[in-house]
């Protein structure tokens, strides 16, 4: 059954599945402080009716089928959808590796937009948006109803490079180069963002023995983990030429389950749009040259020894 309680903090997840994005999902449902209120998917690492039945997937594989999932955009707000790396990192269908079965529990009819939308303004508690994929969801949401805004507790955004090369481009982050407008958007939201960027989440790979020690505890979830990261591993060493994980989603669920896992500081950052060189590139006022007021904690250090036992601990419970 899914958590509820006053002392639970609010969650909505939305996501791309996406090898990480389902393990984020995992952690989420398995964190004793956290209430996933609805998950939203979003077009991403794959076409949007993969991510959504992805996300439909794991929930149900994992038991959960009363946590309900809204299909959100199809696309970015200006661009058409980047499928150039989503299927050879996640698979033709966004989640290669093990098969699991077909999800059982029907979508929600409501966009997830209008979800965010209503949840956002009917709620008496403010929420924190965990957003592991393109913003394009959130963004719409702030566009069509600016006044959810005031609902948002904190935004956690895994997304951008601030110290790190791009994995994208030299530049730019996946999730951020997908929909750099939308990103453009929640930046300047007003809202507390928290970047877990790839500054971090390279730093907090899943090494192979890391691996076997999911698949050495058997339990059902975990051993799924395994897999899934079998598959992940395989793509990133042909793909970036190394044999490891760097689950860059679960990290943004792992803050919330411990608050010192990563160090953060507060700045300015703003996305780069219009360069083909840099765009999506998010770029920090480190030096306060722009005047402008800090809107994000960046992401500085990770503790990856603490993230991998929080995973480990986690999948077998
Ligand atoms: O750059 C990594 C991000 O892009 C992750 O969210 C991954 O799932 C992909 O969406
Ligand atoms: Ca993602």
């Amino acid at each position: 059954m899914v958590k509820k309680n006053s002392e639970l903090k609010k969650i909505i997840i939305d996501c791309d599945p996406g090898h990480d994005d389902a393990i984020a999902l995992l952690l989420a449902i398995k964190a004793d402080n956290l209430e996933i209120l609805g998950v939203t998917t979003v077009a991403g690492n794959s076409e949007l009716h993969n991510t959504t039945r992805n996300a439909r997937k794991i929930l149900d594989y994992a038991g959960y089928p009363d946590i309900d999932v809204y299909s959100g955009c199809d696309r970015p707000m200006q661009r058409e959808l980047f499928r150039l790396t989503g299927a050879i990192i996640h698979g033709e269908d966004g989640l290669g590796g093990p098969m699991l079965p077909p999800p059982v529990t029907p979508v929600k009819a409501e966009h997830a937009v209008d979800y965010l939308i209503r949840t956002l303004r009917d709620t008496e508690d403010r929420i924190i948006l965990i957003v592991t994929g393109p913003m394009t969801n959130i963004a719409a949401a702030m566009e069509k109803a600016p006044d959810i805004k005031d609902n948002i507790d904190k935004i956690i955004v895994m997304g951008g490079a601030i110290f790190e090369p791009g994995n994208i481009t030299s530049a730019a982050e996946f999730n951020i180069y997908v929909d750099p407008e939308a990103a453009k958007i929640v930046f300047g939201s007003g809202c507390e963002l928290f970047l877990v960027s790839l500054d971090v989440t390279m730093k907090a790979m899943f090494f192979e023995e890391d691996i076997e020690t999911l698949r050495n505890q058997g339990h059902k979830i975990s051993v799924v983990v395994a897999s899934l990261l079998d598959f992940f591993a395989e793509t990133h060493v042909k793909h970036f030429g190394f044999k490891a994980c760097p689950i860059h989603d679960a990290l943004c669920v792992g803050i919330l389950i411990e608050e010192n896992l990563i160090e953060f500081k507060k700045t300015f950052v703003d996305v780069a749009l219009h360069d083909p060189l840099t765009v999506g590139e998010t770029v920090a006022d480190l030096w306060g040259i722009t005047g402008n007021m800090a809107n994000c904690h960046i992401a500085m250090r990770v503790d990856r020894e603490k993230f991998v036992r929080m995973i480990c601990e986690h999948m077998k419970k």
